[in-house]
């Protein structure tokens, strides 16, 4: 499986887009700038529906309400995000696939962040049953916050293995 995953590494470095992008003194940054585009987009969106399940600005909308009005966006960020970071991952893909912060970044934070999101966005509606987010809800949401901080902190890990 990971032999396959190295000839998938050694294809994607190799092909003729990925070697301009990776040849060119310019097109770096925009690439860089998408990824971090849509992670503010995604980030913000997800730090506010956890902001709201640890009880911030309830008198304003309930947990259902903010949920729906960021869905949108919140996905609209992560497609973003995914892009750009698909993208930065391509010009090395080699050395990505074999470097333990990425490994971890990808392989373990960011799926058990997401269903963990996942899980928030679906339980939105029955949270919102109460005026004051049940335990469970502050506690998933707090769980999230922690688990996008680390899948950050392994990100910017990267360059140092
Ligand atoms: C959605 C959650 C994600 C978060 C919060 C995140 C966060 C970050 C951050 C903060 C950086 C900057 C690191 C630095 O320059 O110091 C970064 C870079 C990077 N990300 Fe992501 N990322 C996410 C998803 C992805 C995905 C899905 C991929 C791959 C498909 C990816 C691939 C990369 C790559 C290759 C870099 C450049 C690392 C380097 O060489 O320094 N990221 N990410």
């Amino acid at each position: 499986m990971y032999k396959l995953l190295l000839v998938f590494c050694h294809w994607l470095q190799n092909t003729p887009f990925v070697l301009a992008l990776a040849g060119s003194t310019w097109a770096y940054p925009p690439v860089q700038a998408t990824h971090f585009t849509g992670l503010s987009l995604w980030m913000g969106t997800n730090a506010a529906l956890d902001l709201r399940l640890l009880g911030v600005g309830k008198g304003r909308q309930t947990i259902s309400e903010l949920s729906d009005a960021l869905f949108v966006w919140n996905w609209i960020g992560f497609g973003i995000a995914v892009l750009g970071g698909f993208l930065l991952f391509s010009v090395s893909a080699e050395g990505y696939v074999a470097n333990p912060a990425f490994r971890v970044k990808l392989g373990v934070l960011i799926p058990v962040a997401l269903a963990l999101h996942i899980l928030n966005q679906r339980k939105a509606r029955v949270w919102s049953q109460t005026p004051e987010p049940p335990p469970v809800a502050k506690l998933a949401g707090l769980t999230e916050m922690l688990l996008w901080f680390s899948v950050a902190t392994a990100a910017v890990s990267i360059p140092d293995f």
